[in-house]
């Protein structure tokens, strides 16, 4: 039976004279990180608490990139198997809810398949005949609203097709990961937890007749493969990771293709630029997702008496990396609160994390960005914005909406 630490309660006059000696933290509220164009808070923390004590989180909370790294980074000393992990309690144990061998047991059956030359072997053209069969649906229509008609039927169909499952119930997908994400939001509300435990059992038994389906009749998705050769993982788990891998492809990929139009639409002179050389796509999303990073809120946990950034934290305590605000550093990035896509540095943002636990579908998600921009781009003269809701989240962060309209 697997043991999970369980959290420090911090005693309450220890508690006070944390929030004495870090006063910019304890005036943190939960709205500074979910709700929209409050980043200012976060920027003011950083300045003088890099690494901070906020109370409304019950942890530590990190705003400055270096800190965030060796939180991050491999033998860091912290962990993801905490009893309190909401992404454990909300999409339950898998690659990204445990450490070490586990983790690399489990991640390992999914490296080849996710290298980066495979993936455009593979997928490139998939992913364009998708993006124009979404364009195609709407094309005449002159203006739409783009998370419906695009970016979830994209980010959700992709997911299915690369894992060799049929989901075509785009809006009982959408349905399912909204209540996953909904669960890991530090606001004190239990009932979203309790949505996403549900929505997880109402996913396992979608995937486990997937597997089933694979098993009769293996194609060469990369269920069928394991469907085929499992490496050494059981059904239960295969059906975890794929819970996952599903999970981080698609609330993710709506939104790093959102969140790239939108900054450019608003930034005619750039999108000018990457009309007239396709290639700044690469460089134009990368910065969209320092500035709006799609996971902006990552969860770790110190296993030993810890000193991050000079600060002494004690074992069991949670830590909680910002990566809105490490996103902003300015101590790396110039003028951090422009979108500017030739900053030339726009990769160190932490939008994929950062150590052991490094977003594993990388290449796929920088291939379908650019694939739907690209494609958006060339077949939309004349796109422009009609409105777009400014980014928000906790854990997830992006527009909820985007219209466009296109044409004369
Ligand atoms: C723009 C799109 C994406 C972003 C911003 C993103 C971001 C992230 C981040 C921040 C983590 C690490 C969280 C942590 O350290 O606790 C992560 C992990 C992961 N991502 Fe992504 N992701 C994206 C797309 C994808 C795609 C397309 C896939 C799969 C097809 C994917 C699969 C995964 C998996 C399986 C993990 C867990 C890795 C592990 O724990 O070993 N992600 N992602």
């Amino acid at each position: 039976m697997e043991t999970l630490l369980t959290q420090r309660e911090v005693p309450v006059d220890e508690e006070a004279e944390r929030r004495a000696r870090f006063p910019l933290g304890a005036t943190l509220v939960h709205a500074d990180l979910a709700e929209a164009g409050r980043e200012g808070a976060l920027d003011r923390v950083r300045e003088s608490e890099p690494i901070t004590w906020a109370p409304f989180i019950g942890g530590w909370l990190v705003t400055g990139r270096e800190a965030a790294r060796e939180v991050l980074g491999r033998n860091a000393g912290l962990t993801v198997e905490a009893e309190e992990n909401l992404v454990r309690a909300a999409a339950g144990r898998m690659m990204l809810t445990v450490d070490g061998d586990e983790q690399a047991r489990m991640r390992k059956p999914f490296e080849g398949p996710f290298k980066g030359s495979v993936v455009q072997d593979f997928y490139a053209q998939p992913i364009t005949d998708l993006a124009e069969e979404l364009i195609d649906a709407f094309i005449d229509a002159g203006t739409v609203e783009l998370d419906d008609a695009f970016a979830a039927p994209f980010a959700i169909r992709m997911a299915g097709y690369s894992l060799g499952l049929s989901l075509d119930d785009v809006p009982e997908m959408t349905s399912i990961y909204s209540a996953i994400a909904g669960g890991m939001d530090y606001d004190g509300d239990p009932e979203p937890i309790r949505a996403a435990e549900r929505a997880c059992e109402q996913l396992n038994e979608i995937l486990l007749g997937e597997l089933a389906k694979n098993r009769l009749n293996p194609g060469h998705s990369l269920t069928a493969m394991l469907a085929k050769d499992p490496q050494g993982l059981s059904d239960d788990e295969i059906v975890a990771q794929l819970r996952v891998v599903m999970f981080g492809a698609i609330e993710t990929i709506q939104a790093s293709v959102l969140t790239t139009l939108t900054l450019l639409l608003q930034h005619p002179d750039q999108l000018d630029e990457v009309r007239a050389d396709i290639s700044l796509l690469s460089d134009a999303q990368e910065e969209a997702r320092r500035l709006i990073p799609p996971v902006s809120f990552i969860e770790r946990w110190t296993l030993e008496d810890k000193v991050i950034a000079g600060i002494e934290i004690p074992a069991r305590e949670f830590v909680g990396v910002s990566v809105l605000a490490t996103n902003r550093d300015p101590a790396t990035f110039v003028q951090p609160t422009a979108f500017d896509i030739h900053r030339g540095n726009s990769n160190k943002g932490l939008s994929f994390s950062f150590g052991p636990h490094a977003c594993l579908g990388i290449h796929m998600a920088r291939l379908q960005t650019t694939i739907a921009l690209e494609r958006m781009i060339a077949r939309l003269p004349g796109i422009r914005l009609v409105s777009a809701d400014a980014p928000a989240g906790f854990a997830f962060r992006r527009p909820a909406r985007v219209t466009v309209a296109w044409g004369s």
